[in-house]
C-alpha cells in the first residue's frame, strides 16, 4: 500500500516525539511492504515564528493532499499563553484543523498495561482490566460557538454559546456504535439531560441511532456521576460516547488511569475515514528539547492511524503489540518511572530498568516489533506447510 502523510510535529516535545513515532511508521512499512511517504508542515508556535499565524495555508493544502495528519502538540508554556506568539494558538490550530475538515469524531481509548497497573493513581484491583474508549463528538457545543466578552452591569462578563444540531450528534453515534459493535457490543452515552438542553437533543438522538444497532446495548448516565463512576469503578465501562466539553475532561480523567498522558493516543476522524491522530497530552513545553519525553502516545497515535485510515490492522496491532512488550521489559521513560519509585513500598519490583529517553524507548519498542514481525512470519510459514 502507498499512501501520503502530511506530518504536523508543532511545538514543545512534538517534534521529538514525532521523530521516534516515524522510525516505528518506517519498520512498519518495512517489514509489512508498504511505503508511506511523508511532509512536514507547520503548525502553532512554530509556524508563528515562520510566517506569523499558527495555520498557514501552505499546511493546509498539504493536510488535504494526503491521505492521514500525524500531528505532534501545540502550545506554549502555561506562563505565557497572551504573548502573541502563543495567544489562541490551540483555537487557531487544532481546532481550525478539526472544523475545516469536518473531523466529527473523537476517539480516545484508555487502557491499564498489566506491566504498569501499579503506577495508576487507583488501586491496582480497581484499575485490573480496564480497557475502554471515549468517543468524543468535536464539531459541537460551546468549542465552535459564539466567544465574547463584554460588560453587563458595570461589570466585566463573558458568553460561550453552546449549540449542537441533529447531524453533529449523528455522526458521533454512528461513529460510537459502530466501534462498540468491534468491541463488547455496550455503548453508555453520556450527557447533563436533566440541565440541558442540547444534552436532551443528544440523548434524543442517540436514542434514534440505536434503533439501527439492535445488537449494542444502550445506556445513558449524567457526566456527573460519569466522571465518579470513572474513578469508582471505571472497569465497567466499555465504550462511552459523549459531547465535545465533557468529552475533553472525561478523556482527560481516562487517560490518567494508565498513569501518565505519555502512554495515550487519539484518532480524529471524518465520517469517511479521513483523519487526524495525535497525543492529546499536550506539548509539555517544561520538559521540550531534553530527550526525555515519552514517545509512546505518538507512537500509538501511527497505530490508530494504520487502523482507522488504512483499514491495516494486522500492522496496527503489531505496534500495540511491541509497546506493551516494551514496557513488559521493564523499560520506562521518567513519566512512568518516577511514579514507580514515589508509590512507596508497595511497587512490584517488575525487571525495571533505569529511565531511559526518548529515542531509547522507541529503540526498544523497535525491538519488539522487529521479534513481532519474525514471529508472525514463522507462524505463518509453520501454517503453510
Ligand atoms: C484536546 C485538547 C484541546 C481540546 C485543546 C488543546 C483545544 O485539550 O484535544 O483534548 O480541548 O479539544
Ligand atoms: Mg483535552
Amino acid at each position: 500500500m502507498k499512501r501520503k502523510i502530511a506530518v504536523l510535529p508543532g511545538d514543545g516535545i512534538g517534534p521529538e516525539v514525532m521523530t521516534e513515532a516515524l522510525r516505528v511508521l518506517d519498520a512498519v512499512a518495512d517489514a509489512y511492504g508498504h511505503e508511506f511517504p511523508r511532509k512536514q508542515a507547520l503548525v502553532g508556535g512554530a509556524a508563528f515564528e515562520e510566517f506569523g499565524c499558527h495555520m498557514p495555508i501552505t499546511t493546509l493544502e498539504t493536510c488535504r493532499d494526503s491521505s492521514a495528519i500525524l500531528f505532534g502538540s501545540v502550545g506554549g508554556p502555561v506562563n505565557a499563553m497572551n504573548e502573541p506568539k502563543w495567544k489562541d494558538c490551540e483555537r487557531n490550530s487544532i481546532l481550525a484543523l478539526r472544523k475545516h475538515f469536518h473531523f466529527s469524531s473523537n476517539l480516545r481509548p484508555a487502557k491499564i498495561y498489566p506491566s504498569l497497573k501499579h503506577l495508576s493513581p487507583l488501586k491496582p484491583e480497581v484499575v485490573e482490566g480496564v480497557d475502554l474508549l471515549i468517543v468524543r463528538e468535536l464539531l459541537g457545543d460551546c468549542y465552535f460557538g459564539k466567544h465574547e466578552e463584554f460588560e453587563k452591569n458595570s461589570e466585566r462578563a463573558a458568553l460561550d454559546e453552546s449549540e449542537y444540531t441533529e447531524s453533529q450528534v449523528k455522526a458521533a453515534a454512528h461513529a460510537a456504535f459502530q466501534a462498540a459493535r468491534k468491541r463488547s457490543k455496550r455503548l453508555c452515552s453520556v450527557d447533563k439531560a436533566n440541565v440541558l438542553t442540547t444534552s436532551r437533543l443528544w440523548r434524543a438522538v442517540v436514542h434514534e441511532v440505536a434503533k439501527e444497532y439492535p445488537d449494542v446495548e444502550l445506556s445513558d448516565m449524567l457526566v456527573d456521576n460519569c466522571a465518579m463512576q470513572l474513578i469508582m469503578n471505571p472497569a465497567q465501562f466499555d465504550v462511552i460516547v459523549t459531547t465535545n466539553m465533557f468529552g475533553d475532561i472525561l478523556s482527560d480523567a481516562a487517560a490518567a488511569l494508565p498513569g501518565s498522558l505519555g502512554l495515550v493516543a487519539s484518532a480524529s476522524l471524518t465520517g469517511d475515514g479521513f483523519g487526524l491522530y495525535e497525543p492529546p497530552g499536550g506539548s509539555a513545553q517544561d520538559i521540550a528539547g531534553k530527550g526525555v519525553a515519552n514517545p509512546i502516545a505518538q507512537i500509538l497515535s501511527v497505530a490508530l492511524m494504520l487502523r482507522h485510515s488504512f483499514d491495516l490492522e494486522q500492522e496496527a496491532t503489531a505496534i500495540e503489540a511491541a509497546v506493551e512488550t516494551a514496557l513488559s521489559r521493564g523499560y520506562r521513560t521518567a513519566d512512568i518511572w518516577k511514579k514507580d519509585e514515589t508509590a512507596g513500598g508497595n511497587v512490584p519490583s517488575q525487571n525495571q530498568k533505569a529511565p531511559v529517553g526518548t529515542s531509547r524507548m522507541t529503540d526498544a519498542i523497535l525491538a519488539a516489533l522487529a521479534e513481532h514481525v519474525e514471529k508472525n512470519a514463522r507462524q505463518l510459514t509453520a501454517a503453510s506447510t
